[in-house]
């Protein structure tokens, strides 16, 4: 590298990694109240806030969220979580049998999964090994270094791991692995935190995004599972003011009545393949019910007249979507049957429901969810019933600026500061500070002394609502003067009247 270069490098920004984001303030203030509205509204439907690590095993998503869909099969950040402490056979530290040896033991202690490909690449190994002997010696030429070498990196040493890209698998598992079928059930549990796809970033449309989840885990299946867990969500709509909120629901049907549906749409789809774009064409085989979703213009009046899972849910699933339409009906919330609702996750049966809200553009789903009872047997627990939604935090927020809800009124400004001049006065200021602020007053104290003039100033830009003057006149008589910044008018107090006074001004 040349100098030149080397200094650029020195020098080089670093920016947020791309579909990632700073969320900064006043914008964060918008951030906590919606957050803090979740933790109220939610406990009053009795639900928990459960927290679970970010990272998981692949197989986990692989399972629960289906290997073939786009989110497990494109868009997961995923790594091998690295064994420590078995030698790099790069270097030759160890000779090839001893190195063997060490992959067996690891294979044998757990510290490498016993996975088809793992035992290929053992096999693979052993038999470089076998090699090196048959020329009785242990020293390796070049060439079997490399082949050995080859063979020892076919081999995944540590666990594939990946960044959550939903809440739904991760609390499942938690589920099982704490045992919670032995609480009372249902177990009702939210999560708020980051969520992970390598999508292609737009507006609404993030590689870290937050998602606000609850989910409903255990005892019945009744409809009115469903109905209240939609009825949780829109209320926290409305305490939110979110505007233009529109509930779109759907019933898939279960594996009884699926399969048959799916095969019907797929011979339907192969008779008007050559009027279909390529997407869709590609999906009449890999995942039929996927044209449904399309944009494509030219595709509508086509999508309209395919039959329609809603004529082909078996008796069970006909009764239960009716059932769940007169529990939202009871509970006064209204929504929109949309038979072309298809969920992008693998796990769902019978009710799945999408909320879109105003101000987003073509990202404009703040929230899905659904049932999906099985899957936590399917993960390895006791036959689990299973429904729940998550929100699109970033969507959310995004909505409530759009519609002019200025994270300013949250914002935290404030409300004092206080401008001092002179040692006494700053032993004093620093006094007070501590005394407002432990009354909860948000105070701002300048680190270093300011004229008066420009401290006002200072105070005037951070939107503080008052200035508190201490200077030597003030410390000595004990009387502080506070200044209110709308309409510059001053006044005198002692230390206990300013709070007093303050106290009414809130
Ligand atoms: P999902 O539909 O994949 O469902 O995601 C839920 C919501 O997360 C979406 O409606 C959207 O608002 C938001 N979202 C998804 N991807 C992005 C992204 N790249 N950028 C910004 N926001 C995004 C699930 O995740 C299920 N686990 C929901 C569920 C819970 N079903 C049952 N329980």
């Amino acid at each position: 590298m040349s100098e030149g270069a080397a200094k650029k490098e020195e020098r080089r920004k670093f920016q947020a990694i791309k579909g990632t984001r700073d969320i900064l303030p006043p914008e964060t203030a918008l951030w906590n109240r919606v957050e803090q509205t979740a933790h109220e509204v939610f406990a009053t439907f009795g639900f928990g806030e459960i927290r679970v690590p970010i990272l998981q095993m692949t197989d986990l998503f692989a399972r629960s969220i289906g290997a073939e869909t786009d989110v497990v099969a494109k868009e997961m950040y995923t790594f091998v979580d690295e064994m420590q402490g078995l030698p790099d056979p790069a270097n030759f530290a160890i000779s090839p049998d001893d190195y063997v040896d060490a992959v067996q033991e690891a294979v044998k202690a757990g510290e490498i999964q016993v996975t088809n490909s793992n035992l290929r690449a053992l096999a693979g190994l052993k038999s470089q090994l076998d090699m090196f002997h048959e020329r009785g010696s242990n020293q390796s030429t070049e060439e079997a270094q490399l082949k050995f070498r080859i063979a020892a990196s076919q081999i995944q040493f540590g666990d594939s791991i990946s960044l959550e890209p939903e809440a739904t698998a991760s609390v499942c598992r938690a589920y099982i692995e704490n045992n919670m079928q032995q609480l009372p059930q249902p177990v009702k549990l939210y999560c708020i935190g980051p969520m992970f796809r390598r999508e292609r970033p737009q507006k609404g449309r993030y590689r870290q995004l937050y998602q606000i989840d609850a989910e409903v885990l255990g005892g019945t299946d009744a409809p009115a599972i469903d109905a209240e867990v939609i009825e949780m969500v829109m209320t926290f709509f409305e305490r939110l003011g979110l505007e233009g909120v529109q509930l779109h629901i759907n019933s898939i049907g279960d594996k009884n009545c699926r399969p048959k549906y799916v095969e019907l749409l797929r011979a339907e789809l192969r008779k008007v393949k050559d009027k279909l774009g390529p997407d869709s064409q590609r999906r009449i085989e890999t995942n039929p019910q996927r044209v449904l979703d399309s944009k494509v213009k030219e595709e509508q009046a086509i999508i309209e007249n395919l039959p329609r899972i809603g004529d082909h849910l078996c008796d069970e699933c006909a009764e239960n979507y009716k059932a769940v339409k007169r529990e939202l009906d009871m509970r006064g919330v209204k929504y929109r049957e949309n038979w072309r609702l298809v969920r992008g996750l693998d796990y769902y049966m019978r009710t799945t429901f999408e909320i879109t809200a105003k101000g987003l553009g073509s990202q404009n789903a703040v929230c899905g969810g659904g049932r999906y009872d099985g899957l936590v047997e399917l993960l390895g627990g006791p036959p689990t019933k299973g429904s729940g939604f998550a929100i699109g935090e970033d969507r959310l927020i995004l909505s409530l600026l759009e519609t002019g809800h200025s994270p300013l009124a949250t914002r935290h400004s404030p409300l004092l500061y206080i401008a001092w001049m002179g040692e006494k006065a700053y032993t004093t200021a620093i006094r007070a500070a501590k005394n407002l602020r432990n009354a909860g007053f948000r105070v701002e104290l300048p680190p270093v002394e300011q004229k008066f003039g420009k401290a006002l100033g200072q105070a005037d830009k951070l939107g503080a609502r008052f200035a508190l003057i201490l200077g030597d006149n003030e410390v000595t008589s004990g009387q502080w003067t506070l200044k209110t910044l709308a309409d510059g008018s001053q006044a005198k107090f002692t230390e206990p009247d300013l709070l007093e006074h303050l106290k009414k001004q809130l």
